[in-house]
């Protein structure tokens, strides 16, 4: 028998590295603004043509490159920032494996531009497919600009995954503001098919976060500031009435990296549990910096993933430097401070930090109550339902996601389904019309001929609308009324793409929202029975909402939009009805289909059965 092991041609193994590092086309937006960081650089434009499957440059005033370098920078494991294993853990630059650029290069056709300012010219290198095609000398600005151009044509499968342009280019947009807002101290831009889209001058990092996330925080940022040995916490926090639908706007950064830890989000979700409804997310930008030997950043192949040597303790002191900042600002005058006192005392925190203390501290009181608690992915029950109910709690808030949920959320449009005929089957009597009482403006009782029920008013209300929206999409478009006096409402560059995508199916649900230009649109009319005069204020939470979906659950689009508002426009709980409007509300709950679930599972009415009532009264 021949032996029948090879290696791979180098770009074939470039391409198949390329599948871990660079997996759309905001992969790539991201490696290529962190070498202009690490180059150090002071102005870094991003320029990006049919969301970035056309073209993504890079153009930076950064260090710039020789000739050799310029070429070395494609070879795999080939980087300036790291010697030897012992850098792997002090490192101060956002790249350190050397593999960004070979795995770029080895899925699109690359141009390199670069010039360090004591050469008298730069050069140019063009490079497809890991093979160097040409390298001369140019005139050059000092520095790079990098030009990725049809990512992926070299790998139909991966290509052809790609989402639509608006969605790659949210992901652009996202991968843009994490970066962008580590360095405010840097100038960036973003152009997307000549039309610029950020524009983010040198300046304080409040400034950096309301130029990004918009002059609604602007007086509504409230500073965290926490200096120990151990390790700094700094940033803002919105104050709670900022609080949204949707957990978009918040970021962590661990030594100015973005990353995603569901775990440390809970940390600041505590510390805000008693001032936001358990349904809305606070909006906040936190940066830990700490001593890069206590932290592992080589886990994950973006590296938005890190593990910390002593997680349980990042956690306390997240949480005690939000509660500490939300009370100082009198936010909220009751917060209690034992918490926060514990953790000034422990050891860790108040002397310098060694291996004995450490122990001390993972010993002490505070410590064991974290670990109880508080501790790692501990998430309270929402409820205590068991069965469907629990399955549906997917798309309900701070939960951490777990590997199961994505075949769980697939399946669950399919399961809804299924559940809602069978809550048909069970058939349950139409109220008699006559008279209903309401509970706590929220609860809705009916006689009906087996006894009575007990309606959830804002629920029924969310399933009256789901089924006339499903029918407006369906070809029975809702009238719009025109407004006498339109008014136009400005967006953030990313919800301005996404309202992009939604106006057609808005306007048969009788939204009439035009692009007006600049993120900004001009509503012309609502539905007919919707009372005028808040239309931004419904765009503005109908976007939220649908956000607050799409970072959770699969669902398709118009799902999304018809969900959104149909909670958004239900009568809410808490309001006062008058009998009329409780015996419509009845009519047309019983009109639909599936009267017994709202669109998301939650239960619209309990049936008590009078013979049920009678046995439990010894009758
Ligand atoms: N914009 C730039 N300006 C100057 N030098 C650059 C630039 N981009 C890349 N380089 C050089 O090319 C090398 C390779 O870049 P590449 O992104 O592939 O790897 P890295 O940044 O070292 O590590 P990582 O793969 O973690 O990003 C870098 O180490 C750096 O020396
Ligand atoms: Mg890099």
């Amino acid at each position: 028998m021949p032996d029948i092991i090879q290696l791979l041609p180098e770009n074939i193994a470039n391409q198949i590295a390329a599948g871990e590092v660079i997996q759309r086309p905001a992969s790539a937006v991201k490696e290529l603004m962190e070498n202009a960081i690490d180059a150090g650089a002071t102005e870094i434009r991003l320029f990006v043509n049919d969301s970035g499957k056309a073209l993504i440059q890079v153009v930076d005033n950064g260090q710039g490159m020789s000739d050799t370098d310029a070429r070395m920078c494609f070879e795999r494991h080939a980087t300036s920032k790291i010697k030897n294993i012992d850098d792997l853990f002090h490192i101060k630059t956002m790249g350190f494996r050397g593999e960004a650029l070979a795995s770029i290069a080895g899925v699109a056709q690359v141009e390199l531009k670069t010039k360090r300012a004591d050469d008298p010219t730069g050069t140019l290198i063009e490079i497809e497919n890991s093979l160097v095609k040409s390298q001369q000398p140019v005139a050059a600005q000092n520095g790079t600009t990098i030009s990725v151009k049809n990512l992926f044509f070299n790998v139909p499968a991966r290509r052809n995954f790609l989402k639509s342009n608006a969605s790659e280019l949210r992901h652009i947009i996202d991968e843009f503001i994490r970066v962008s807002m580590a360095f405010p101290e840097l100038f960036f831009c973003l152009t997307s098919n000549g039309q610029q889209v950020f524009h983010l001058e040198k300046g304080s990092l409040k400034q950096r976060i309301v130029q990004i996330l918009g002059s609604t925080y602007n007086s509504k940022l409230v500073s965290v500031k926490e200096e120990t040995d151990y390790l700094n916490i700094y940033g803002f926090v919105g104050k709670p009435e900022t609080a949204k639908k949707t957990r978009g706007d918040q970021y962590f950064f661990v030594n100015n990296r973005f990353i995603k830890s569901p775990y440390l989000n809970h940390a600041v979700m505590n510390a805000f549990s008693d001032m936001i409804s358990r349904d809305s997310f606070p909006m906040y930008a936190l940066f830990i910096d700490l001593d890069p030997s206590r932290l592992d950043v080589n886990v994950h192949p973006t590296k938005q993933e890190i593990k910390f040597e002593d997680e349980k303790l990042i956690y306390a002191f997240v949480q005690a430097a939000v509660k500490h900042a939300l009370a100082h600002f009198s936010v909220s005058p009751t917060l209690d401070f034992d918490l926060d006192m514990a953790i000034q005392q422990t050891d860790a925190v108040s002397q310098p930090f060694t291996e004995d203390k450490k122990l001390a501290a993972s010993s002490s009181s505070l410590y064991q109550t974290f670990s109880q608690k508080n501790q790692a992915h501990f998430i309270e029950s929402k409820s205590n339902l068991t069965g469907w109910n629990d399955r549906i709690s997917v798309n309900t808030g701070d939960r951490i996601a777990t590997q199961h949920d994505q075949k769980e959320i697939e399946s669950q449009d399919e399961w809804r389904r299924g559940h809602d005929n069978l809550m048909s089957a069970l058939r349950i009597a139409k109220p008699e019309s006559g008279t209903f009482f309401q509970l706590h403006n929220s609860y809705i009782i009916a006689e009906n001929e087996n006894g009575f029920l007990g309606i959830h008013q804002q629920n029924a209300h969310e399933r009256i609308l789901y089924e006339r929206f499903l029918t407006a999409m369906k070809g029975k478009p809702i009238a719009a009324q025109r407004s006498l006096f339109p008014v136009t409402i400005e967006l953030t560059a990313s919800d301005s793409i996404l309202l992009n995508e939604l106006l057609a199916d808005i306007h048969l649900l009788g939204y009439l929202v035009e692009p007006f230009g600049n993120n900004t649109f001009i509503i012309q009319g609502t539905p007919a029975d919707v009372i005028q005069g808040n239309e931004s204020v419904t765009i503005e939470k109908l976007l939220e909402q649908y956000k607050h979906f799409s970072s959770d659950v699969k669902f398709s689009k118009r799902e999304k939009l018809l969900r959104s508002l149909a909670w958004q426009q239900s009568v809410k709980a808490g309001t006062s009805l008058t009998q009329k409007e409780m015996a419509a509300l009845i009519d047309d709950l019983f009109s639909c289909e599936t009267p017994n679930a709202t669109p998301s599972g939650k239960p619209v009415f309990l049936e008590f059965k009078k013979d049920e009532l009678d046995k439990m009264f010894g009758r």
